[in-house]
């Protein structure tokens, strides 16, 4: 049977198939439902039934609370309609006219700095992959399972696809990485996904704050707003635990030196006194409340550990002003498949 849905306010309409969740059948008609992590966990895609019914799925309780069930919200990645439904849902332009395609791939390169290895992966001649700075792809394993990883480059400069892998030990596609991939290999993957980019309707002035390799697709919106010749400020805050872990600094320091709209600030939470480091300390997120007394007037761009945009989206909202709808994240969660971090 499929069941309609309707979009509120946009007035779209689209049918979902009995083995589809909500989301999955949005993006096949192309109706730009937001989402990040299509798994439960992340509440990107969260949105009121108006009318009718939905299946939960594996909607998880930290992204659906017994409190947002009972007011009507859903998680359209696991949501799946018992009946015909009225949904309300804020659209995101682009995310629904980009195709999700399936295709194989060769890496190219690996280099690896510090403990994260930096992989581009080339496209049969024939193939180009449409997508939008800081979306993500899918590599799909041979035995069925996938890994999300967001894309590190611009589209501008789409020679290659970028990955940053930061190595965890015991993690088993980090490990094969490390230790067993070679250049040359082929790989399959699906993308892209996910509507964590730039909303380039807008001119407010941006704050970008991420943790670890959430720096990969905030290095490719930033190569995006400069290629674009965006010159709405950007403020750029990067955490990590030690300095070595903000293994791209200097490419950060250069966006600063030859953009005045462009500021850097580093942030590490474990400097020892070895480390002689002389830049700002603590939590990222702290480090954006202590700059700003109110984030009215601004768009921020959180990627990352979860713990790190969880917090940035409860204190930045909660104590800073900032508009819900102004804070765009991807949360970096744990794969269900993997039992590793996801991107
Ligand atoms: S919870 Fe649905 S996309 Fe993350």
């Amino acid at each position: 049977m499929t069941c309609q849905v309707k979009v509120l306010p946009s007035g779209h309409s689209f049918g979902v198939e009995a083995h589809e969740t909500i989301l999955e059948a949005a993006l096949r008609q192309s109706v730009g439902l937001p989402y990040g992590c299509r798994d439960g966990a992340c509440g990107a895609c969260k949105g009121k039934v108006v009318e009718g019914e939905v299946e939960h799925g594996g909607a998880q309780d930290k992204a659906l609370s017994a409190a947002d069930r009972a007011q009507g919200m859903a998680l359209f990645c696991c949501a799946k309609p018992k009946g015909d439904l009225t949904i309300e849902a804020r659209e995101v332009a682009g995310v629904g006219d980009i195709q999700i395609k399936t295709l194989p791939c060769r890496v190219e390169k690996i280099d690896k700095i510090h403990d994260v290895a930096v992989l581009k992966l080339k496209l049969p001649v024939s193939e180009r992959l449409q997508f939008k700075a800081g979306q993500y792809i899918d590599i799909l394993m041979k035995d069925g399972k996938k890994r999300s990883f967001s894309i590190a480059n611009a589209p501008h400069d789409d020679a290659f696809i970028e990955l940053h892998i930061r190595h965890q030990p015991g993690g088993s596609f980090s490990d094969y990485v490390f230790n067993t991939m070679k250049e040359k290999e082929i790989m399959r993957f699906k993308g892209p996904l996910g509507s964590f980019f730039l909303r380039e309707d807008s001119d407010k002035p941006i704050i970008m704050v991420a943790s670890g390799t959430g720096f990969a697709p905030i290095k490719g919106i930033i190569e995006h707003a400069i290629h674009q010749g965006i010159t709405r400020p950007i403020v750029f805050y990067w955490g990590a635990r030690t300095p070595a872990d903000l293994y791209l600094a200097e490419m950060a320091g250069q966006w600063q030196a030859q953009h005045t709209n462009i500021t850097f600030i580093p942030v590490v939470s474990d400097a020892l006194p070895e480390h002689n480091w002389q830049g700002r300390t603590g939590f990222v997120h702290q480090a954006v409340l202590d700059d700003f007394d109110s984030l009215a007037g601004y768009q921020v761009y959180a990627c990352g550990a979860p713990v790190m945009v969880e917090a940035a989206h409860t204190a930045f909202i909660g104590e800073r002003s900032l508009p819900a709808d102004e804070f765009f994240s991807d949360a970096f969660f744990l794969s269900k498949d993997m039992g590793s971090a996801s991107k």
